[in-house]
Parts: C-alpha cells; structure tokens; sequence
C-alpha cells in the first residue's frame, strides 16, 4: 500500500486541544474538551504523510492575497431591486397572502465545507477524494474548477456571519469537513482545524445564530479511499464514528441540530466510477452498481449507529437526522405501469434510506430487483436503523414525470443489462403538453426546473403515503442556479437573478400552503446557498447563490432573490434574529 511507511517526524507537533474557544472569539463559548478527547484513537502526526497525500492531488492554488483570518468591516446599507421593476409577485391563492409560519419556524441559508471554503491546503487539512477528483481526473467538473479558493470563506467567514446577522435568518446550515479535523481520517487529529470550527461556532452563537451542522457532506478523506476505498469498507463506519463522536462531543452545546449524513443518495453516481489510475483503491470492489449499494449500506448503518448513540449514551441536547436527496415523481398517467414506475423510483431515491420512518428495512422493490447486490440489514441492524431520526430532512429541488418502460418495469427487473436497471421506469422533465416542467435551470444544471408545486405535493406525499410515521418534516435545502448568470459582463446585471427570485418565492408560498392548507407539519426551510460556490460537477460556472461572488475581488454581493425572501419571512411572521436590520 502506498502511504503505509508510518513516519513518526512529529512535524507538525503534537496536538494539545486548545480549551479557549477561539482567536478572538467570545470567551463565554467553552467547548467539552475532555469529552471530545475521548474519541481521540492515537496522536501520531506525520507531516510526511501528509505531503504525500497533498502530491497526489497535485498543485493546490491559493488566494494571493486572503491568507488568514481577516477581521470584519461594517457592513454596507442594502438596496433591493429598484422602482422600475417590483418583486415578484405570488401566483397562489389569496388565502396565502394572511397565512403565517408556525412559531419557531427554522429558517436560514445553508452551504457546505468543500463548496465554499476554499483554503483546501492550509492549516493543515488533509485532502478529500473531492480535491483528487476535481484535480486529476479529466472531465469530473464541467469548467475545470476545483474546491481550492472558491469565495475563501475559511477566512473570511467572520464578514459572512456578520452579513447573516443583519439578514437576521435564525439559523445557517453548513458542514465541517471531516479532513479538516482528521487530516487522514482518522488517528490523528489537526489542531488548526479544530481551532477554525471552534471559532466558527463562537462566532455564529456571538450573533444568535443557530448552526444546523453536517458531518460529512461528500468530502471523504481521500487517505480512508486509498486505505479501503471509503464507503464500500465497512471500516469506514468506526472512523466516521470516532471523528463524528469527537466534533459533537466538543460542540453540542452550541448546534441544536445535527445531520449525519448529506444526503446519502450520492452514492449513486460517486460511486458508480472510481478514475482509473486516478484512485489506489486496496479493497475488491470495482466502481458500478454494488458499490453504489455498499455504499448506501454503510452510510445507513453509521448514521444510525451515530444517533443511537447520540441520545441513548451522549444524550444529546438536539435533533439528529441526514438530509435526503428527493424529488417529486409522478406519474404521467393513472395508468397501474405508470404508478407502478413513480412509486419504484421514489423507493430508489428516498425509500432506500427510508428504513428510520419503516421497520428499518429496505423497500421490498429494491430486494426484489437487486438480489444480492443489496446488502442484507440483520434483525439487530434494523432495530439500530428504526427510530434513528428525529425529523425528516428533504433537499427537494425539483420534480420529474415518471412512465413505465414498453414491455414493463418486469423484464427490466429481471434484466441486469437493461440500460435502465435497477430502477426500470422512465423519467422525463417534459410535460405532456410539450413544455418542459418548469423553467428550466443553468443549462450546467440540466437536472433543474423550477415546479413549485412540485414540494408542496412531496410533502404531502412524504408525511401522509411514502412514510406516514414522519410528524416533523424539513426542507433542509431547495434552490436554484439562474441561467448564464455567469456569462454578465456586469455585476448589476448578473444579480438581477428573475428566475431564482421566482423560484424562491414559488418555492416558499409551495411550502406555507403545505402548512396552512394541507397541514403537513412542516418545521423550517434552508435556502441553497448563502453564496455562490462550487457545484461539483457543474463547477463554479454554474450559480447557485443568493449572493453573488466576484472570484477576484471575493467581493459578495446579494441578489434579488435574497431580498425577495426575506420579504416572504417579514410578510409570513418568521422570526428574526433581534439585530436584524
Ligand atoms: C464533559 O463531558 C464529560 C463526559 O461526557 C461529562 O462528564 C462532563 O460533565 C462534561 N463537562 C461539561 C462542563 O459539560
Ligand atoms: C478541462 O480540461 C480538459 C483536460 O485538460 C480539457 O480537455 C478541457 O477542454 C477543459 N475544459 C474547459 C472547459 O476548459
Ligand atoms: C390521477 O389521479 C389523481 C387522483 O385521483 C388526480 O388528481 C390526477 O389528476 C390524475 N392524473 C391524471 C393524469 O389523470
Ligand atoms: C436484456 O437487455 C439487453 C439490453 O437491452 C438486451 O439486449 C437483452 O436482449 C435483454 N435480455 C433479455 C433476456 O431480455
Ligand atoms: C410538529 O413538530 C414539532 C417538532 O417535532 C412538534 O413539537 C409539534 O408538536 C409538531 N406539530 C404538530 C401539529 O404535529
């Protein structure tokens, strides 16, 4: 194995955890150092190591000028969009123009640790298999892009919290990155890292903010994928266990809400290649659809080995749960196939992970399709898996039309070298009266069209027939990348974002109308994104922000769209952080 010569050059010394919150942050934040220790399997450092695996990914640009920490600057006055073209108005029923959010109704924007921090290698951090991939493997990101200095949030994450706090959302979503911590995913860990996050989350809580925070949002240390291959090893299970374990046992106190996972269902396309040449995997799984399966299997297992822990031992004072990667199917027609093939490719996406709100266990069209690609779940393992949520967590972005494949979703079933295996159905995102869905997206998000109607029956349909034991629904994420907007030669013009504003407006009226008329128990909504950033394969091209990056001045400005929703939030009684302006 390549990097198994274990130097022991304590380089970068040994890690003594800092019990002061951070450089500069507030001293009445204090995090349970002890308790964090716990989870600390060896203190061994090799900076040797390290570099070896920063050589595989190659050379890593940085910011030639935003190197470290930078202090905040007052904060400019806002103007939203001007007097000769309004904000866009609701398309629903007037009922919705007096309906209010329930109290305590979370909301805020979100973003994660890969897409938005850049600073890839400085202070220590190890690389993810996102820094291979975007750095080495020939057509992975649309515009050659990579993760390395992005919006350089690492750095200046203080401005941005500070901008969120005149916002005045109560809560910001985001991730911490796993190689941060554990430059080599495990053993040991990197003092920096954790000096970052602990000042990250003085500094959300200086202002009121609450964070909802992920542990893993795709960044797999690359060190644990050259060990074992990442997710297809069941060893990843204890080294995602002991690096989760370790950041909640330090930072609880602060974060009412957890996510295990960001969306699992990711598995399905990282998972169906590993570059050739690129990857040193030692273990005997080749990329394709067992993998993607494995993948699924552990992921499951170590979010609910982790939230049974989390309550049952840690006893937790928050919520924990993964976030889900969902869209809406229907059916095109009535038609039993029709049904039939909606319903299949909801329990593809959704209903594999769904075990927590069933009896633990896969969906039966799964077992039936997959045979022994899909692992078996023991008695004691569904039992772990039942149970193991607190609420349920949708990324719904968008919606699809779903048919039955000519000649049956059977024959497919029985098929393995049906193009269309396992799932057997056919989706399309155009209607039957020739347009497509909805407005359609940056033409790098092909995927994407605007159907705000499209949540409001997802979450009707989750709560009330998919998995009617869910009583607390989240949309952790929905957003929209606004088309060519990076192709404005101007900023003015660039933030002027009409079909994101439209979709967010659509989106949230989708969401109220849930509540108020369809009573589906919807507790809070998180806007994708607080900023432009990186969209893996679609690269920073593609625009997913409510703020718009200039990447060389880093400059954010905020769009049209991030005013339109905080008007929704002042119009439908979400509550506000007191400094807001
Ligand atoms: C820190 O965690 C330990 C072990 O979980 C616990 O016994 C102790 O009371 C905690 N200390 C504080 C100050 O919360
Ligand atoms: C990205 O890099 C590849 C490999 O060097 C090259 O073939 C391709 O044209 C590049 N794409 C863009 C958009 O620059
Ligand atoms: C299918 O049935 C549902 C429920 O009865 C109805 O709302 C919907 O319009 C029908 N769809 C089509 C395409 O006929
Ligand atoms: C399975 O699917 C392949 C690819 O579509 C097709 O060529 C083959 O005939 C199918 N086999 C059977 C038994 O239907
Ligand atoms: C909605 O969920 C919250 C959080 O679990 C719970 O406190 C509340 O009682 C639920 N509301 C309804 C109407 O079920």
């Amino acid at each position: 194995m390549m990097f198994s010569s274990a130097s022991r050059t304590l380089v970068l010394a040994l890690l003594t955890l800092g019990a002061s919150a951070s450089r500069g942050g507030t001293p009445t934040v204090s995090y349970n150092v002890s308790a964090a220790e716990t989870y600390l399997p060896n203190k061994d450092y090799s900076n040797e190591q390290l570099a070896l695996l920063w050589y595989q990914v190659g050379p890593v640009a940085t910011h030639p000028v935003v190197t470290a920490t930078v202090e905040p600057t007052p904060e400019p006055s806002w103007a939203g969009p001007g007097e000769f073209h309004p904000f866009v108005a609701s398309n629903y029923p007037e009922e919705l123009a007096v309906a209010k959010l329930p109290p305590g109704f979370n909301w805020g924007m979100t973003s994660s640790a890969y897409q938005l921090e850049g600073a890839a290698k400085d202070e220590g951090r190890g690389p993810s298999i996102w820094d291979l991939l975007s750095h080495r493997n020939p057509n992975q990101v649309a515009d050659n892009s990579t993760g390395d200095v992005l919006a350089q949030h690492y750095y200046l994450y203080k401005q941005d919290f500070q901008r969120l706090a005149k916002y005045g959302s109560p809560y910001y979503s985001t991730s911490i990155s796993w190689p941060r911590i554990f430059p080599f995913g495990k053993g040991p860990i990197n003092e920096a890292g954790i000096k970052h996050y602990d000042d990250v989350i003085a500094e959300l809580v200086k202002h009121g903010i609450k964070p909802a925070l992920s542990l893993f949002h795709w960044d797999t240390p690359l060190a644990l994928f050259n060990e074992y291959g990442g997710w297809t090893n069941p060893k990843i299970v204890d080294d995602y266990l002991n690096y989760a374990k370790f950041v909640i046992a330090r930072y609880d106190k602060h974060v009412p809400v957890w996510f295990t996972f960001n969306e699992p269902q990711y598995c399905n396309w990282q998972y169906s290649y590993y570059p050739a040449g690129i990857l040193y995997p030692s273990y005997g799984i080749g990329p394709g659809i067992n993998a993607r399966f494995i993948c699924g299997h552990y992921t499951l297992l170590a979010h609910a080995k982790l939230a049974k822990w989390y309550h049952n031992e840690f006893k937790g004072k928050g919520r924990i749960s993964f976030k889900n990667s969902g869209n809406y199917y229907q059916p095109v027609t009535n038609s039993t196939g029709d049904l039939e093939a909606a319903k299949r490719a909801t329990d593809f996406s959704i209903g594999w992970f769904g075990g927590p709100w069933t009896d633990g266990d896969y969906p039966q069209s799964l077992k039936d399709t997959l045979g022994e690609i899909l692992p078996t779940l023991s008695k004691a393992e569904k039992a772990l898996i039942k149970g193991s949520c607190d609420f349920y967590a949708l990324d719904g972005y968008t919606a699809f039309y779903v048919s039955e494949l000519p000649g049956g979703a059977n024959a497919c079933a029985r098929n393995r070298s049906d193009p269309n295996y396992p799932e057997c159905g056919s989706s399309s995102q155009v209607a039957p009266n020739g347009f497509s869905i909805g407005p359609a997206a940056d033409a790098g998000a092909s995927w994407l069209k605007s159907t705000p109607t499209g949540i409001r029956k997802f979450l009707s349909a989750i709560t009330k027939e998919i998995f009617p034991a869910v009583k607390d629904i989240v949309v952790s994420e929905f957003g929209f990348a606004e088309p060519f907007e990076s192709e404005y030669a101007s900023v003015p013009d660039a933030i002027w974002d009409l079909r994101r504003t439209d979709y967010i407006q659509g989106f949230l009226d989708n969401i109220l109308l849930a509540i108020t008329e369809d009573h589906v128990n919807v507790t809070g909504a998180y806007i994708w994104s607080i900023m432009d950033n990186f969209e893996w394969g679609s690269g920073i091209k593609t625009r997913f922000g409510m703020q718009y990056v200039s990447y060389d001045t880093l400059t954010r400005t905020p769009k049209a769209s991030w005013f339109q929703a905080r008007n929704w939030f002042k119009r439908h009684g979400g509550e506000f952080l007191p400094g807001a302006e």
